[in-house]
């Protein structure tokens, strides 16, 4: 399996170009399914899970065209099956937001239910009780959710928890639904608010993403659709903490400041001068960072997906901090891997108390997801010595050639092929 070998300390210096969200994407490329004419999707980001979904996609008989630069078609029009089997969703749990579309368009569905992650347990019985209150009769069997309606009708729906993926499921089906469907305590990130725009430009009647109650009126079909996902503020946030970690300067072209807020103001609080403008971010960072505590919480708050990566950057900051980790409940295993590194964090509950050392040293390290992986290159970006990070394969999932962006911003980055033998 491949490796990425970086030797630490170099500041990071110059522009860097945003992808289209991660997020965003995977389910607005699912959202292809809710009508038999043609999508055209632009900024969709070369990344694994994207790949995924398109094999996903073609897989269920989907026209799927890639021209390799952003740009994907989809035509669903006749499909060769109404299943999404356990191989896709396993390796893919957004691959489970299919099973909306799929019944509201084709009246029944089946898909494999996911199984526990890395991070947590993740389940998934938001996205089931919501379909049942929208009509479906759902039966889990033999590890897959089959679903049935003969006519989705619009129903009151309040979530327990602001799930991202519940929330989407529930709008993709409530626009073929008959009569108005209301999502109460909805998820307000941006790649909600995404998806929603792309679904009001196929022609569907959604009103409130973005606020803690969307209404979705059901139309009788969508249409087809040309739509440009937004910047990944994931992507964007990670290299804003790169820069930040190694004393650096760099200009996030693309990225967004209005979907990085809880981002910016903790970076600011930790010693870092961040610009803002229409086309982009600018981080400029000089000597050691300050602690600051941070609790990740659904948007906008502090998102959980940046939590591992602003760990990394208090391990080596001036003072304590204490993080704490609200949405998942496994998602500290980078802790044990910062901690060879040289770092001084211990987890107590859901909390990780960080002690700010002076320096980390390289080593070889490894993560179980994406998320956590990255916060071993942010690390060895700004360790002594040579960092060696394996299972490549989780960054991959995630961002686009980041070992190419990091590497022209100055850093001494390197993709390592498996050798045969
Ligand atoms: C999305 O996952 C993202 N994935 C995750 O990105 C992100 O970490 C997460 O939202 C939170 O922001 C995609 O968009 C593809 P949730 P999702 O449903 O939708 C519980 C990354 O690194 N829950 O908002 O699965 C759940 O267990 C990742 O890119 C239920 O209890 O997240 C969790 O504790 C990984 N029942 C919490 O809600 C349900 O039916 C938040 O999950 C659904 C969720």
């Amino acid at each position: 399996m491949d490796t990425i070998q970086i030797r630490g300390g170099r500041r990071l210096k110059g522009e860097v170009t945003i992808d289209g969200a991660k997020n965003a994407a995977l389910p607005i490329l699912l959202a292809s399914l809710l009508t038999p004419e043609r999508c055209t999707f632009r900024n969709v980001p070369r990344v694994v899970d994207v790949r995924t979904t398109l094999r996903l996609l073609a897989d269920l008989g989907a026209r799927v065209e890639d021209d390799g630069n952003g740009v994907v078609r989809i035509q669903a029009e006749r499909l060769a099956r109404l299943e999404a089997p356990y191989a896709l969703v396993k390796t893919m749990r957004a691959s489970f937001l299919a099973l909306g579309p799929l019944l509201a368009r084709h009246g029944r569905a089946r898909v494999s239910t996911p199984g526990g992650c890395a991070i947590g347990s993740r389940p998934v019985n938001l996205h089931l009780d919501g379909l049942q209150k929208l009509g479906a009769r759902v039966r889990l069997l033999h590890g897959y959710a089959d679903a049935e309606a003969e006519q989705l009708r619009g129903a009151r729906i309040s979530l327990d928890f602001p799930s991202v993926g519940a929330t989407e499921h529930l709008m993709m089906v409530a626009t073929l639904a008959e009569g108005t469907t209301t999502i109460e305590n909805a998820a307000r990130e941006p790649e909600v608010v995404d998806l929603a725009r792309a679904l009001a430009a196929m022609g569907a009647r959604v009103t409130g993403a973005g606020e803690d109650i969307i209404s979705i009126e059901g139309v009788s079909a969508l249409h087809g659709v040309e739509f440009s996902t937004i910047p990944d503020r994931i992507e964007a946030g990670t290299f804003m903490i790169a820069a930040a970690m190694t004393g650096g300067d760099v200009y996030l072209r693309g990225a967004r400041a209005g979907h990085l807020q809880a981002v910016i103001l903790k970076l600011r609080e930790a010693g870092v001068e961040v610009r803002e403008d229409p086309e982009g971010i600018r981080v400029i960072a000089n000597g050691r960072l300050r602690s600051v505590d941070v609790k990740t919480m659904p948007y906008p708050g502090f998102p959980t997906d940046l939590q591992a990566q602003m760990l990394a950057a208090m391990a080596l900051a001036d003072g304590r901090s204490v993080i704490s980790e609200t949405i998942f409940e496994n998602r500290f295993m980078h802790v044990l891997e910062l901690n060879r590194m040289g770092a001084d964090v211990k987890i107590e509950g859901n909390a990780a108390i960080i002690r700010g050392v002076a320096v980390l040293s390289g080593a070889p390290v490894m993560a179980t997801d994406l998320r956590a992986s990255v916060c071993l290159v942010l690390a060895g970006l700004a360790a002594e010595g040579v960092t060696e990070v394996s299972r490549v394969y989780h960054l991959d999932r995630g961002y686009v050639r980041i070992e190419e962006k990091l590497s022209a911003l100055g850093a001494d980055i390197r993709r390592v092929k498996e050798s045969k033998g």
